[in-house]
């Protein structure tokens, strides 16, 4: 029997040396893992009898009768079903699941706000914090859209973690999860294996997956996109052809991890946006080998590679499409993942900033580092801003006059790295997004000295435009 009450390295299957260390890349493969040799059955899902004793248990992703049915094959050393005892309800008053329409909150209007803050040890003890915040109690949600019920949808949330989750162990029913760090390194110790994740990367976290929640150097503050639709998918390519954008092997998906560990542990569930808590006693990261393609990833967004115009004109956003949703309507994503880094701007005779517009999608937009070409001020590292659903947004002031003012030589965009979870729903801001986050107040001011330039005695071929006059 082995009991300890402290956590120790999960046992890890040797997997891909150099640069793959600890992961095996693809994005949406068939993969197999192991993390003691023979665990895994050959030709076959269900032998009568598992190797070590193992119990065989499928994860499904998609429906049995999906036409690419995702799911993967577990070899543990208990079933799931001896992880879930009886329920009590618990409540996480920050995570909050659409529908949730706050009647206090007006949702309509353009939206920014500063970095939530992350308080420090000391800084926690100056302010008298009484809890430490882990991966559930420091999840706030700013935005839900959609209905979890009917599984369409989405919430963004900011996460604030300052501890490690010890004998807690999590899994979200209703929905995938779209990691996005903005400070500080976390670990996802999940059933199928442990994900390290740093800022400018990203992680997804399929629906169902077990896991717990680490962190490695401090305090560490980001994003969340909760996916209650379908699943993450890489965007068709069309014209694009093979190459470019995401490239699939630059996704990683972790070896087989266990960990045979004896010792009182709680599990909490997120079913229907209520939160359910049951006490087992042992860790429920007791996978040993796995095969299947219903698995969690990171992937690098540094790997990410830009596409867009090298003569003239602005592409719509949608050409910086990382990972997209599909939400039953072609072409009409439930959420979009949408990458702003690095990047040539070249096209002649051109305004280079986004352009002025209104969408019928809804944009919430992240800054991860660096300034963003759009809002030179004011969107800064760890701030987000929402442009919602039919709502006017576009360059401020000073964008507007630099680029219609500057001499267009090839010019590069350094330091920057924003996203954007945009989705076909209106998001709805919660109440902690309207009155405790840090909202700018005077963000629609930035528009306000956009002058009127009008002159209709301007003729662009210079002649006079008064009427009777060449
Ligand atoms: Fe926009």
């Amino acid at each position: 029997m082995t009991d300890q009450s402290t956590p120790r390295p999960m046992v890890q299957a040797q997997g891909p040396t150099g640069p793959h260390q600890g992961y095996m890349p693809g994005f949406g493969n068939d993969f197999e893992t192991e993390a003691l040799p023979g665990a895994l059955p050959q030709g076959m899902n269900s032998p009568q009898k598992c190797a070590y004793g193992l119990y065989g248990e499928q994860l499904s992703g998609t429906a049995f009768t999906a036409t690419r049915p995702e799911r993967t094959w577990c070899y543990r050393i208990r079933p799931s079903v001896k992880h879930s005892r009886r329920y009590e309800k618990i409540d996480l008053p920050y995570w909050k699941t659409a529908p949730h329409i706050d009647p206090d909150v007006i949702s309509l209007g353009q939206y920014r706000w500063d970095p939530v803050p992350l308080r420090s040890s000391s800084e926690a003890v100056a302010h008298q914090d009484t809890e430490a915040l882990t991966w559930l109690t420091g999840m706030r949600t700013m935005t839900t859209a959609g209905d979890v019920n009917t599984q369409v949808g989405m919430a963004s949330h900011v996460y604030l973690v300052t501890a490690s989750m010890v004998d807690d162990y999590f899994y979200s029913a209703d929905s995938e999860l779209l990691v996005v760090p903005q400070q500080g390194r976390l670990r996802f110790l999940t059933e199928l294996g442990v994900i390290d994740l740093a800022p400018q990367e990203i992680a997804i976290l399929p629906r169902g997956l077990v896991y717990r929640v680490e962190l490695i150097d401090g305090p560490a503050r980001g994003f969340v996109c909760e996916n209650y639709g379908q699943k993450f998918e890489l965007p068709g390519r069309g014209p694009i052809g093979a190459n470019c954008m995401a490239n699939p092997r630059d996704f990683k998906t972790p070896v087989a991890a266990f960990e045979d560990r004896e010792v009182p542990s709680t599990l909490t569930v997120k079913w229907c946006g209520q939160f359910h808590r049951t006490e087992i006693a042992q860790s429920p990261l007791d996978v040993v080998a796995w095969h299947g393609n219903y698995a969690p990833c990171k992937y690098d967004l540094t790997t990410y590679c830009p596409v867009g115009a090298i003569l003239f004109d602005h592409p719509d956003p949608s050409i910086f499409t990382v990972l997209t949703a599909p939400s039953g309507q072609p072409g009409t994503a439930n959420i979009d993942f949408v990458l702003f880094r690095e990047r040539w701007l070249v096209a002649e005779n051109t305004f280079r900033p986004p352009w002025y517009h209104k969408n019928v999608m809804s944009e919430l937009m992240g800054n991860i580092y660096g300034q963003y070409d759009a809002k030179p001020q004011g969107f800064v590292p760890g701030g987000l801003s929402l442009h919602n659903m039919m709502l006017p947004h576009g360059p401020d002031r000073d964008a507007f006059e630099k680029a219609t003012n500057a001499e267009l030589k090839p010019h590069k965009l350094d330091n920057t790295m924003s996203f954007m979870f945009e989705t076909r729903f209106p998001q709805h801001l919660t109440a902690f997004a309207a009155h405790e986050a840090p909202l700018q107040d005077d963000y629609i001011d930035c528009w306000t000295s956009l002058e009127k330039k009008f002159d209709g005695s301007l003729r662009p071929d210079g002649g006079d435009a008064t009427p009777g006059k060449k």
